[in-house]
């Protein structure tokens, strides 16, 4: 029988019990009135001995229904449905697969039996929403694996292959058919909640905590789920259950866990191409890369690493030479560590290719030499002569105007940008860029590219600087500003990193080199209208030779490798010409002002890109700068951000950094960001 949701079924003597509730089995208000009504007719169908919990499609139960924390409460709440399944005088098992998280590994736990099929994931991850579990997850896992592990699971939202979780003895058998074998284990009943925390030693339990707080960065959150998890030790069962609620419900409310919801949709809804650009993608197995610089590389390996044949071109012998020795070392780490699948090296699908030709087999090339448009045309001209008919060709440019590159070739249609973020084995960002010439299925191919590097592959439309750099550029801008106006580099990144982020902007531009911006306004110098505020100190330093880091001095000084703690007399001196240029007379600036000022100046620009359609939604933009610019994630991206203020004083803001800017300003249009939904 189905009943929408839950279908029943009977077994011999035994109720099975399969929640069918695509895509993922959230425990949604449907489900849990129709697990409800299975408990009833448990009791009352004496021929009945037991029911077994099941999830049909891909996994067991993907948790709590994420949608459901924006909205009040509905009847029957998950920890009542799980209340009722413990007093259930007849047992019930659990018979997981796929995924088994949050609320669904909940549901497991108070369940007497637990059996998991191989390759299931079993996890309590609401830390990484902002909450903690809150339907008994943090008191009963540790009456079955301990509270040192129970911090570990519940303060870092780990997941556990099945084979772990039996070890640890969060489940008790791992079977093929775990149906039946959760048939085969019902008998007694075997509360989790009547179990003891089994003791262990306070040094085992304090390691944990300050891993979990450490690697949680002691976000309330994880601080949270510590105490909760201590309480299971410390309290009685019922006690440590309504405390571990309260925490819940509170944090459920918390800005934090609003934006970290936010985040969790943005990330799935960029994977959605709008309407127009949805068509099926072009067949990638084989990859060239142009370039075996340090972008090239970092490319090259994660392409291996998702499984693609590449092919690596470059025309000095010995950088071609040690990328290879280079990509073969760090493969063989990886699989070393277990993070890749070691049939990966055996054999490496890497070629070394000394001439054009090597780039022939390719089904898509990506481009990733110097960032200069006309050495770029000249490459692109020769991937056009090399490269096979229906071949993707990419450019992994970060400013640069695509259609112009592509302009060099006779298919435009097939040409694409792939923007990767340096290291481009590690950073999780990649903007996909289309142009209004690319064929049909170019976008798609891109993002299902995109998406089998593990990556969040964001679209973006050829605008200048595409959307993180853009944005970076105008936030960058208005930190320099600041500094005419009367802050000192080191204010500005420790307001900036108060808020959040993990480096200030002139830590960030230290970090990266002074020279990629000094070459580029170099470049601009000549053509700039006079009225155009303009900080020239970045300017000023390189011409010191401060490039930054690599130089031992930039905006700071870094004597051994260490950042000094504030700007040296040099840098104060500069800043102070830059602002009797100006006439400016300096003022102290509170850190407060330094953020909204910050925030207000990427919150325009992201409103412009919103209007000039370089976003697809607004969503995409927090997704870019979340992960690719190190906006803190549990503030949700800018646009989150923005839509959390006061929409007068961020108007306010916004009128600030435009006496500030002058002559120039574009004001983008707040309604349309504030206002637009996920399409
Ligand atoms: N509540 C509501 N919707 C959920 C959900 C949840 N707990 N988990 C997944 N979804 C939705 C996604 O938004 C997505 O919707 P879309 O197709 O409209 O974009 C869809 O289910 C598929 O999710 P996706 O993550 O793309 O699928 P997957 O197969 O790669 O992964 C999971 C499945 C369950 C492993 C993964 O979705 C996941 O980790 N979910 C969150 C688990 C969690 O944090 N649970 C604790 C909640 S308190």
């Amino acid at each position: 029988m189905t009943m929408g949701g839950l279908t029943l079924s009977v077994r011999g003597d035994v109720l099975v019990a399969e929640i069918d509730h695509p895509p993922v089995n959230a425990l949604s208000a449907l489900v849990r009135a129709k697990l409800v009504e299975m408990l009833a007719r448990l009791g009352a169908e004496e021929r009945l001995r037991g029911a077994v919990i099941t999830g049909a499609g891909g996994c067991f139960i993907g948790g709590a229904d994420i949608a459901e924390f924006d909205r009040p409460p509905e009847a029957p709440l998950l920890p009542d449905v799980l209340a009722m399944i413990e007093a259930c005088p007849k047992p019930v098992a659990a018979a997981l697969h796929g995924a088994a998280l949050g609320g669904g590994l909940e549901l497991a736990l108070a369940c007497d039996v637990r059996v998991a099929e191989p390759g299931t994931r079993l996890g309590l991850p609401e830390v990484t929403l902002g909450l903690i579990p809150g339907a008994g997850g943090t008191q009963r896992l540790p009456r079955l694996c301990g509270v040192s592990a129970a911090m570990r699971l519940i303060g870092t939202g780990e997941r556990l292959g099945a084979e772990a979780a039996r070890a640890l003895g969060v489940v008790d058998e791992v079977a093929a058919d775990a149906v039946g074998a959760a048939m085969a284990r019902l008998g007694a009943k075997r509360r989790v909640s009547a179990l003891a925390v089994p003791p262990e030693a306070p040094d085992e339990i304090l390691a944990a905590e300050a891993a979990a707080l450490k690697a949680g960065k002691g976000r309330p959150a994880v601080r949270a789920a510590l105490a909760a998890v201590r309480n299971a030790a410390a309290l009685p069962f019922a006690e440590g259950l309504a405390a571990e609620r309260a925490a819940f419900l509170a944090l459920r409310a918390s800005p934090e866990a609003a934006a970290l919801r936010h985040m969790f949709f943005a990330e799935r809804a960029a994977q959605r191409l709008p309407a127009a650009l949805r068509a099926a993608p072009r067949l990638v197995e084989e990859v060239a890369i142009i370039g075996a610089g340090t972008m090239g590389l970092g490319i090259a390996q994660a392409t291996l690493e998702a499984g693609f044949g590449v092919v690596l071109f470059d025309t000095d012998a010995g950088k071609r030479a040690q990328a290879g020795e280079t990509l073969r070392a760090r493969l063989a780490e990886r699989a070393a560590a277990g993070r890749i699948a070691p049939a990966l090296l055996s054999p490496l699908r890497l070629t070394l290719a000394a001439g054009w030709d090597g780039i022939a087999p390719a089904d898509l090339v990506i481009e990733a030499v110097f960032e200069d448009l006309a050495v770029k045309r000249e490459v692109f001209g020769q991937i056009d002569l090399h490269a096979k008919p229906g071949a993707v060709l990419a450019t992994n440019t970060s400013y640069l105007d695509i259609e112009a590159i592509a302009a060099a070739t006779a298919r435009p249609q097939d040409v694409l940008g792939l923007h990767f973020f340096s290291p481009a084995n590690v950073m999780k960002l990649l903007e996909v860029v289309n142009t209004p010439s690319a064929a049909p299925g170019l976008a798609a191919t891109g993002m299902a590219f995109g998406k089998r590097l593990g990556k969040h592959a964001v679209l973006c439309g050829n605008g200048f600087g595409f959307l993180g750099n853009r944005i970076y550029n105008a936030y960058r801008t208005q930190c320099e500003f600041m500094l005419e106006d009367g802050a000192w580099p080191e204010e500005v990144d420790a307001a900036l990193e108060a808020f959040g982020f993990a480096m200030g902007p002139f830590t960030v531009a230290d970090l990266s080199g002074l020279d990629i911006a000094w070459r580029m306004r170099t470049s601009q110098a000549a053509t700039r209208d006079a009225r155009v505020r303009h900080v020239p100190v970045l300017e000023a330093l390189c011409e010191q030779g401060r490039l930054g880091r690599k130089t031992g001095a930039g905006y700071y000084t870094y004597a051994n490798g260490q950042h000094s703690a504030g700007s040296d007399e040099v840098v104060r001196g500069t800043i102070l010409a830059a602002s009797a240029a100006r006439g400016i007379v300096r003022r102290t600036l509170e850190p407060a002002e330094i953020v909204r000022r910050a925030l207000a100046a990427m919150v325009n620009e992201a409103a412009l890109l919103l209007a000039e359609g370089v976003a697809a939604r607004a969503s995409d933009i927090d997704v870019v700068l979340v992960h690719g610019y190190g906006f803190p994630r549990f503030r949700g991206g800018p646009v989150q951000w923005a839509r959390t203020q006061d929409r007068a004083a961020l108007a306010r803001d916004i009128d600030l950094i435009e006496a500030a800017t002058g002559f120039g300003f574009r004001r983008g249009p707040l309604d349309l960001l504030l206002t637009e939904t996920l399409p």
